[in-house]
């Protein structure tokens, strides 16, 4: 089994450090002549052009991915989307038809409640394109159109490296439907794509600082409860930064948007909290540098994710920066979740927990 970990201790470890790899794997065939291109792709530009909504449909960290998506897409592509739980979305007599698209996002392609929701839009005459990690699974096979992310085999429960690239594909969607419905100039999408092409470096970079993390989890891993408050894209992020640490540290943690946290959130607050804070969106830096005094003035200890470029800054308002290498904000999440994902990683690991299998939760839930 040691040798299946390629001398990692855990395959979430192995899987982590993976994710410059299969971001490049990813990215890279789908962008050709500076172009973003989906091979053997049947929606046609008509059906983007007159795409009057957009559902995406997931569970857990693939619903997350969406959250990010709906953020891509309605930003570049101006498509109103909206994201759902998959077994909320297929028992609520959706309301969708031919002229939506449907994607849903699914690392193993056969979580049933996932599957079921896909049926669902396609028999209301949606055109359906998923997002999925294993290749001829259910979902891949039963969508109009599939773009695989190219993670390889994820083995540990907690899924890190699949979200990544679930990122990145939701993005190249984005750019090209922004493409085909003239909603951004070629000149942004050139740089979109740049940006995109630079990620797998700046993971890299991420991964070298491992050992930060790993020191400021040494000192919180016995903490009763941890938040995260992030605002617009960072939200979406927060989300996910929440779940692994539940997942594999069996603390009790919760996401907020930073604008909420006076509307209850605040109240928990106490002495010595944790609040981790991704703040990768420029135009909401301030804002979020104002939700860090509110909880620090109530004793919590902040930890901030922050582009390098806002370090001094980030630095003056939290106890505690990790820092993100320079990239566009839209971009952000894809390398700020990597921070989060190996905290959540140290944590289990000072618990003593069984990282790559925590209790009570399967890879796959194909049942009800
Ligand atoms: C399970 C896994 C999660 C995963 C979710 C959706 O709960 O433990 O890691 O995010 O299912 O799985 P899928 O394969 O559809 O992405």
């Amino acid at each position: 089994a040691s040798a299946e970990k390629g001398g990692y201790e855990h395959f979430m470890m192995k899987e982590i450090c993976e994710e410059p790899a299969v971001l490049k794997a990813t990215i890279s065939p789908r962008v050709r002549d500076g172009q973003i291109q989906f091979e053997h792709f049947k929606l046609t530009d008509e059906m983007v052009k007159s795409c009057e909504k957009i559902n995406i449909i997931a569970c857990g960290t693939a619903y997350h991915a969406g959250m990010v998506g709906k953020y891509a897409i309605e930003k570049l592509a101006r498509i109103p989307v909206d994201v759902d739980v998959a077994s909320e979305f297929r028992y609520r007599d959706p309301m969708v038809n031919e002229k939506q698209i449907t994607i849903v996002i699914s690392q193993s392609g056969e979580t049933l409640d996932t599957l079921m929701a896909l049926r669902e839009a396609k028999k209301k005459g949606s055109h359906t394109v998923s997002i999925v990690n294993v290749v001829g699974s259910s979902i891949a096979r039963e969508s109009d159109d599939v773009l695989y992310t190219w993670a390889g085999p994820e083995i540990a429960v907690a899924s890190t490296k699949a979200y990544n690239t679930q990122l990145a594909v939701l993005y190249l969607l984005a750019l090209k439907f922004a493409q085909i419905r003239g909603t951004v100039d070629d000149e942004t999408i050139r740089y979109y794509i740049d940006q995109l092409m630079q990620i797998p470096d700046h993971m890299e970079t991420v991964l070298q600082d491992k050992e930060a993390i790993q020191r400021f989890a040494a000192g919180h891993y016995n903490a009763r409860s941890i938040f995260f408050i992030g605002r617009n894209l960072d939200y979406a992020l927060s989300m996910e930064g929440s779940l692994k640490l539940k997942e594999i540290s069996y603390i009790h943690s919760e996401a907020y948007a930073g604008g909420e946290l006076k509307h209850g959130t605040i109240a928990l607050i106490e002495d010595g909290t944790l609040v981790i804070c991704p703040m990768t969106q420029d135009a909401l830096f301030e804002k979020m540098v104002s939700n860090i005094r509110e909880v620090k003035a109530r004793g919590a200890v902040v930890l901030a994710i922050a582009a390098e470029k806002h370090l001094d800054e980030a630095e003056k308002a939290a106890d505690a920066v990790i820092t993100i290498p320079n990239i566009d904000p839209l971009l952000a999440p894809i390398v700020a979740v990597t921070p989060l994902q190996l905290f959540a990683y140290y944590v289990s690991v000072m618990k003593g927990n069984d990282v790559d299998k925590p209790r009570n939760l399967a890879k796959s839930v194909t049942v009800e």
